[in-house]
Formats: C-alpha cells, sequence, structure tokens
C-alpha cells in the first residue's frame, strides 16, 4: 500500500468555455472537470484542498467510499466536517479499504458546486479484480458525462424553491462528454440564462475524442457526473458487454445501450460488431431524456455525443454511423429492462436470512402539488440547515402537508432538532430501507460510505409485505451491490446493508436540486464506538455556524 498526495487548489475561473459558451467554472487546478484520483485498493490517498476561491466554502466528497471509521473525512457539509473557507485548507486523509476497488468519482458536498465544476473521476485498481475479471483487457478509458448549465447553480436555486414552484427543476442547457461538447443552439431560439447574451459564445467547441487502438481490448469506465439528468449511453458499431456497477463486479450482460442516473457508475468491456471497424470512427451518444427535454428547452440537443476514432484513422474524422434502431431517438423511454438483472459477481450472496434484522419504511414525498409541499420530504421531513444548532445534525421546517403514511413508529427514529435522525447501533445488524416514492419523478438514492444490496426495484405500485416471501419478487441470492440506486417515480425499492461502518452517513436523492429541496436523512451509525465530532479542531464549530447561517 502507498500514499497517494494530489494537491488541490480549488478556484473560480471566469470565461470557460466548455462547449463554446462562456461561464465562470470553479475549477481544481485550473482544470475542468478535476483531475482524476488514480489509487490501488489498500492506499491512502491524501487530498491536500487550498480554497482559493473569494467567497465560497468548500469540501471535497469522494462518492462511494467506505471511509471505514473516517467519517471526518467524508466531505458532506455540515454532516461530516464544517465546509472549508475560502482562503483555509484541509487534508482528507483517506485509508482506502483493502476490499474496495472499482469506479468512483469525487465532488463537492456543498450546495450546488458540483453543477459548477467541481468534480472528478477516481478509479482503484485491484489485481484480485482483475483476476475476477471474466475479461482481460488491455486499456482502461474514463468517460466523464454531466448534464451542463451555462449559468452559476446558486441563481437558479431562489426560483426552484420558491412555493409553488413544483416540478420546475432547471433544464440543463447542454451535455458534455469529458468536459466538452459541441452546443447546438438555434439562435432565434436560444435565450441565455440570467440576462446573459449569445455573443458570450465567443468559441466553437467540438466534440471529445478519444483515440484507440485497434489492437487493444478497453475497458471503459463511464462516470454520471451530472446534477441531474439520467442518460442512455452507447456507441455505434459496438456491443457493450458490462462488468461492473459502482464498484461491484457484477455477472457480465451484453447491450447495446445502458441507462445511468445521476452519481452512478457502469464499466464495459467494447466490442466493435464490424469487421473493418479499425478503419472507421464511431460516435459515441450520451442521450439524454427528461420529459423529452428537448421540449422544454429547444436548444438542449439531448444527443450529446463523442468520437471514437480508431488510430490512424484521422481523428478529425466525423463518423458518419447511425446505428439507432429505427425512428427519432430523442424521445424514447430508456429501457433499463436489462440492467434490472444484473447479479453481482463477488461478493455473492446478500446474507442467509431472507427478512432483515430491521426494516426501515422510508417514504419520499416530493415537491407534491395536492399537498402544497415546496420541499422534499422523506416522511414528513425535510432537511434543512438550522441556524441556531448546537450541534452540526441540520433541524427541519415545521411542514404544512400530511404524510401519505406514518412510518414514525420505528424506534429506530429519533429527532435532534426536528431532524430525522435514524439510528443503527448494533454491529453486524442487516438493515433494510424499503423506499416508497409517492412522486412521480424518479430520485437516484445514494447512502454515504457503504454499499447495499439493491434486493428489488418495482416500477410501479408501492411495496406490500408478502414481497418478501413471494418468491423471485425480491432477490436474495445475488442482488447487485451498490451505492446509487434509481428509484422510479411511483414506484419502490428496497435496500439491504449491515451496519458496520460508525459515522453520520447521509442517504439521499442525488438529483443537486433535490437536495437542495431537503430530500435527506441522516444515519447515525455505531455511536458508541466512534464519534467523529472527536476530530474536529473547537474552532471549526463557530466557522460551521457562519457558513450555515449564509446557506
Ligand atoms: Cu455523491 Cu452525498 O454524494
Amino acid at each position: 500500500p502507498q500514499e497517494r498526495h494530489y494537491y488541490f487548489n480549488v478556484s473560480t475561473m471566469e470565461e470557460r468555455h466548455p462547449d463554446g459558451m462562456g461561464r465562470t467554472l470553479m475549477v481544481i487546478n485550473g482544470q475542468y472537470p478535476g483531475p482524476m484520483i488514480e489509487a490501488h485498493s489498500g492506499d491512502t490517498i491524501v487530498i491536500h484542498v487550498k480554497n482559493q476561491m473569494n467567497s465560497d466554502p468548500v469540501t471535497i466528497h469522494c462518492h462511494g467510499l467506505f471511509l471505514r471509521d473516517q467519517a471526518y473525512n467524508d466531505g458532506a457539509s455540515f454532516i461530516n466536517q464544517c465546509p472549508i473557507p475560502p482562503g483555509g485548507s484541509y487534508e482528507y486523509r483517506i485509508k482506502l479499504d483493502p476490499d474496495q476497488y472499482g469506479t468512483y468519482w469525487y465532488h463537492s458536498h456543498y450546495g450546488t458546486q458540483y453543477a459548477d465544476g467541481l468534480f472528478g473521476p477516481l478509479v482503484i485498481h485491484s489485481r484480485e479484480e482483475y483476476e475476477d475479471l471474466d475479461y482481460s483487457y488491455d486499456k482502461e478509458l474514463v468517460v466523464l458525462v454531466n448534464d451542463y448549465y451555462h449559468d452559476a447553480g446558486y441563481k437558479y436555486l431562489p426560483t426552484y424553491l420558491a412555493p409553488g414552484n413544483e416540478n420546475t427543476e432547471p433544464v440543463p442547457d447542454n451535455g458534455l462528454i469529458q468536459g466538452q461538447n459541441y452546443f447546438n443552439y438555434v439562435e432565434s431560439n436560444y435565450v441565455v440564462p440570467n440576462g446573459g447574451n449569445i455573443s458570450d459564445l465567443t468559441q466553437e467547441v467540438s466534440h471529445t475524442v478519444f483515440n484507440l487502438d485497434p489492437n487493444s481490448t478497453y475497458r471503459v469506465r463511464v462516470i454520471n457526473a451530472g446534477f441531474f439528468l439520467p442518460f442512455e449511453i452507447e456507441i455505434d458499431g459496438h456491443m457493450l458487454e458490462v462488468v461492473e456497477a459502482d464498484g461491484t463486479l457484477v455477472e457480465p450482460i451484453q447491450v447495446s445501450s445502458l441507462t445511468m442516473s445521476v452519481a452512478q457508475r457502469y464499466s464495459f468491456v467494447l466490442l466493435p460488431q464490424e469487421e473493418d471497424f479499425a478503419s472507421k470512427n464511431y460516435w459515441m451518444h450520451a442521450q439524454f431524456n427528461r420529459f423529452c427535454a428537448k421540449e422544454e428547452n429547444p436548444n438542449f440537443d439531448t444527443d450529446v455525443k463523442a468520437v471514437i476514432n480508431y488510430t490512424p484513422n484521422s481523428n478529425i474524422l466525423e463518423p458518419t454511423t447511425w446505428q439507432y434502431n429505427g425512428g427519432d431517438v430523442r424521445c424514447r423511454d430508456f429501457d433499463q429492462s436489462k440492467l434490472k438483472t444484473l447479479n453481482t459477481k463477488v461478493p455473492k450472496v446478500a446474507n442467509g436470512s431472507n427478512l432483515p434484522d430491521l426494516r426501515v419504511d422510508i417514504d419520499i414525498l416530493f415537491m407534491i402539488g395536492a399537498y402544497q409541499m415546496a420541499r422534499g420530504y422523506l416522511n414528513d421531513k425535510t432537511y434543512l440547515p438550522v441556524q441556531n444548532g448546537s450541534t452540526m445534525y441540520q433541524a427541519a421546517f415545521a411542514l404544512g402537508g400530511t404524510p401519505r403514511k406514518d412510518l414514525n413508529d420505528n424506534q429506530v427514529f429519533s429527532f435532534k432538532d426536528n431532524q430525522y435522525i435514524v439510528n443503527l447501533n448494533k454491529r453486524g445488524q442487516i438493515v433494510d430501507f424499503v423506499v416508497n416514492n409517492y412522486d412521480d419523478g424518479a430520485h437516484p438514492f445514494h447512502l454515504h460510505g457503504h454499499k447495499f444490496w439493491v434486493l428489488a426495484i418495482g416500477d410501479s405500485g408501492y411495496f406490500e409485505d408478502e414481497y418478501y416471501h413471494e418468491s423471485g419478487a425480491i432477490n436474495f441470492e445475488n442482488a447487485v451491490l451498490r451505492d446509487t440506486v434509481n428509484i422510479p417515480g411511483f414506484g419502490w425499492g428496497v435496500i439491504r446493508f449491515v451496519v458496520d461502518n460508525p459515522g453520520v452517513w447521509p442517504f439521499h436523492c442525488h438529483i443537486g436540486w433535490h437536495m437542495e429541496a431537503g430530500l435527506l436523512l441522516q444515519i447515525n451509525a455505531l455511536q458508541d464506538e466512534y464519534s467523529q465530532w472527536d476530530h474536529f479542531p473547537q474552532d471549526w464549530y463557530s466557522q460551521c455556524k457562519y457558513w450555515q447561517n449564509r446557506l
């Protein structure tokens, strides 16, 4: 095991043009997206962060890392640490679990900053993983895809969070692959956000080009580093053999395309289908599709593309491929059915028993007009930083509206400053979260510090107790183990995890706008064994309060 040092100077830069349109971005070492962190299982990553921004505090959260006994370095603002003030610095020293490997990413966990540029890939290699893979591959390609806005996230927030603005998440202006894309706008239609001017479109930017060696087999690691939208990725003329989901090896399946919600990752082995592929270039497509976003924002070309260039073909050769199976793809529904059968390859079994030690029922109540709710709710609580809290736990509004079910009678729920805390104090306990989504939109939920087995996903209706006993309704055998699960609109999901990692860990919807709307609760695991508060210098508390007040 090695220590790997990364030096992150975080600053704001004006006039960046990822797609030609000028805007201010938050950047790491001047880079957008941020630099890749790479390590081996068991290594220690040390991220030396210097906040050189003028007015924003910042944190770095390594998404999906276990941070065993290191919750204080998880980077969730106000939950695991006070954000690093402007001019300040902080050292994230993260000992990687010897068993953890795969495709991860990092992002700021303060406000809307990750929509504004603060994210990057994080890859953990492992000999064990390589041996367990059925495929050998020669080379890797790490592909970051994100939805992209032409203005700063915080500017959209007041309107979005105002009561009565249900379902008005800001629609992205574009999507980027590897932080770059052509901006396909129609001048007469395009309204530049927040009063900007089309003359700000100062530069022509073309698609990202990936130069591949036709004699090598590639493992492609794809990360949805977006703030809001899922996408479907495909590569003309190729099949994708999926081998990894969120850092877990899965039984390989071949798909022609792959749907990913925000914060999810997949690896696939790239399988060319044409004999003469080496003499061609191909399009990589990331299709964004949200209520057929084109209608809402006619300038969002939802077919976001990059070029797969087989060297030594000219890399400016535009691909002519277009393999879609018929018709206009822009408004088709994403087909996730294949991914539902994803099975974990290693480790095999969720646990011996079909029934958990503990079941926690969670309702997603989100922006539901009938209840006049202006925020996101888990059961009847929304998450909001408190201004005068004596601890770093967050408080919630007293709310209008009635949740459809009252599921708060479970012993494990407690309240601190009126905020839910799920207290889990038995080491090794097996916990199921049953999540019913009473909202029409899908919500990609992420649990910090853990992976969970996705025991079942229901596309419609709500969870019934019988499902535990009906054969096949729930996968107790080899369900996929991951850290981000998409709970379908008016649907449900059951996830299972083991209580083995002390700390306070957020469980939240990863749609950035929804996080800001309060769709988050905290798990306090094994608090008798460990207190993350011991790791904070005393004077950070006043700092912390200052930034909370500003939110
Ligand atoms: Cu990817 Cu709470 O984070």
